[in-house]
Parts: C-alpha cells; structure tokens; sequence
C-alpha cells in the first residue's frame, strides 16, 4: 500500500501547512479542499509564503543554488490543487482532516467522504484530542481510519503522531509511518488514548503554568523564561499557548473534562475561559496572554 494522491480537508493553520509538506518532501500530488473560497485564497497564500522562506534560507545557508530553490517552489506548487469540492477526493489514496476541532463535523465529514472515495482510500485525521475511534465508527471503513497528528508549524516540526485503533489494518499503519517518512518527519506509534502522547504532556503542562500565573506565584515573563532557559524549551508556557491559540487549547481541555470527568490533570483555568470569551486567542488574534506581531510576540 502506498500513498501516491493525497487530498488534505481544510486549509487553515494545520491543512496548509500538512499540504504543503506532502507536496514539498513527500513529492505527493495534493488536492486541498476549503469550502470557502476566501480560506482557499489565504491558504495558498500561507503555502506560497512559506516556500518562498524555506528555499530563501536553504539558498542563505548554501544548501540550495538559486535555480534548484526556484525549481523546488514551483515544483511543491504545482503538485498543489486546490479546491472548493469535496468530490475532487475522489481520487486521493490518503485524505487528511484538517477541518475545525469537531467531532461532530468530522464524523459527518468522513461520512461523505466514505461515498465519494473508493474503498481503498485510507482517512487520516488530524485531531488533537478526538476518539479516532468514533471517526473510525462513522466513516464505514474502521480498518482504513487513522489519526495522524502533525504540530504547528507543520513546516517546521519534525513530528507526526500515527494513531491506530484496535481495529487498524497493519498494512494502512505501516503506509502511513512510510508517508510521514516521506514528508521528511518522524512518526511515533500512540495508542486512541486522550490527546495522544504529546497533548495528554503537554496540555496539563500549559494548564499548571496559567494556574501558576492565577495564584500570582510568577509573572508570565519569568515562568516562560525559568522553562525556556532552565529546560531548554524554545518557547516558555505561556507563549506557547498563545501560540497554538487558547481557543485551541480550551476546546481540548473542555472536551476530556466532559469525558474523563475524574482525571486530575484535566481541568480549565479560569483565566483561560477569560481570554478566550473576551476573543483575546493568542497568535491568531493579535493578542492572548501576551501581544502578537504575525508569527512573533510584539
Ligand atoms: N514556514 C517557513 N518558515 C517559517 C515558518 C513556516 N511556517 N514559521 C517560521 N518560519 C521561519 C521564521 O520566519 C524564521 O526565519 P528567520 O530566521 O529568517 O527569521 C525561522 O523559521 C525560525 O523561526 P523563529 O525565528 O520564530 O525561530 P525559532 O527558532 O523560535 O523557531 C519554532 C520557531 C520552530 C516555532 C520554535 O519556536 C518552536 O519549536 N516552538 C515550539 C512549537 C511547539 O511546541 N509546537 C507544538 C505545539 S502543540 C501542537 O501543535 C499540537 C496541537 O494539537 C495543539
């Protein structure tokens, strides 16, 4: 089994930069589907920005000629077709969700896409804190269902998570370890467990810093310094949750609360649900806990 047609649902944060390295590294054929048409745009403009920056630093750092950095853009791009049309998946040997965190319109999502796509084509999703297993139920095809977990920034990160259920094919789990090879990351094997392995670390992690700022035992400057210099995290707590959006990481801990109503680690700081009803989500907004400038702290 090989992944030679790939199709990515969603082209925000995750599905442009999940399209991106499937066509850059993986040099797979990609069709990325929006249903809006202004996404789409903004999408593509995000994976033609981040082109450019990637061959502009191999050419910077001699890793590159000019003339292979233009080669490498163009050719990442035009294995790109995006799309407004779910029933261009039709052909794709993998589809990726990448679509908002809910499990509602993912399960409904694949219910689709298990009556345009034939029954070879494997469904992957990129949930950070869904079942895959009840994806696994509404697409009809349990054997063929994954979760593959990328990390923001795509581009950037080197990890995927490969997540199978009990019902899993080994055949399909190990075409995807082969696909994440290929798309230049390293995949680890999790179990269908409550945010995987990173998630279930770091989410708790994150919560236990805001509950740290709340109880004023540190300012958020000093926690994010304390863990960047004194464990060489790259970037503190505090910043990283504005960085993957606080209504990200809201929604993640609203949902296990709901499902594993017992877990001690699992519950929502009160200055979390704050920002996020004020609408200050972090990086995407301009402002979370701290103020935001594009992709850098103001
Ligand atoms: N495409 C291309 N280039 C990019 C890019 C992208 N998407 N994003 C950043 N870059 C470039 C920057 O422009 C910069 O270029 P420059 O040197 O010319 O200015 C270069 O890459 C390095 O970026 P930074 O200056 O921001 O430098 P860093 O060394 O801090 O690297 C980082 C950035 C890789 C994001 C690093 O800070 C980091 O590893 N942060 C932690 C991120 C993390 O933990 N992610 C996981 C979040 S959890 C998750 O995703 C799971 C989900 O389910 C919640």
């Amino acid at each position: 089994m090989q992944f030679e047609t790939i199709g990515v649902v969603g082209c925000g944060l995750m599905g442009h930069g999940i399209a991106q390295v499937a066509a850059a590294q993986g040099k797979k054929n990609v069709v990325v589907v929006e249903t809006d048409a202004a996404a789409l745009a903004r999408g593509v403009q995000r994976i033609e920005q981040s082109l450019a920056k990637l061959a502009q630093k191999a050419v910077e750092k001699k890793q590159m000629d000019e003339a292979t950095a233009r080669a490498f853009v163009a050719d990442a791009r035009q294995r790109i077709k995006p799309s407004l049309q779910r029933k261009d998946l039709s052909g794709c040997d993998l589809v990726i969700e990448a679509i908002v965190e809910n499990l509602d319109a993912k399960c409904e999502l694949w219910r689709e896409l298990d009556a345009l796509c034939p029954s070879h084509t494997v469904f992957a999703s990129n949930t950070s804190s869904f079942a895959v297993g009840a994806m696994a139920d509404a697409s009809r095809r349990p054997a063929r269902t994954i979760g593959l977990h990328f990390f923001n920034p795509v581009q950037l990160m080197q990890l995927v998570e490969v997540v199978r259920t009990p019902r899993t094919e080994p055949a399909v789990l190990d075409a995807a370890f082969a696909f994440a090879r290929a798309c230049g990351k390293e995949p680890v094997a999790c179990q269908d467990t409550p945010g995987f392995i990173v998630n279930r670390l770091l989410v708790p992690f994150l919560v236990q810093a805001l509950l740290m700022l709340e109880r004023g035992e540190a300012s958020k400057e000093d926690i994010d310094t304390a863990m960047r210099l004194g464990c060489g995290h790259p970037m503190g707590p505090i910043t990283l949750a504005d960085y993957v959006g606080l209504d990200t990481t809201l929604s993640i801990l609203e949902g296990w609360c709901r499902s594993h109503p017992k877990e001690p680690a699992f519950v929502v700081p009160r200055s979390l649900r704050e920002k996020v009803a004020a609408g200050k989500l972090g990086r995407k907004t301009g402002e979370g806990f701290y103020g935001w400038d594009g992709d850098k702290r103001a």
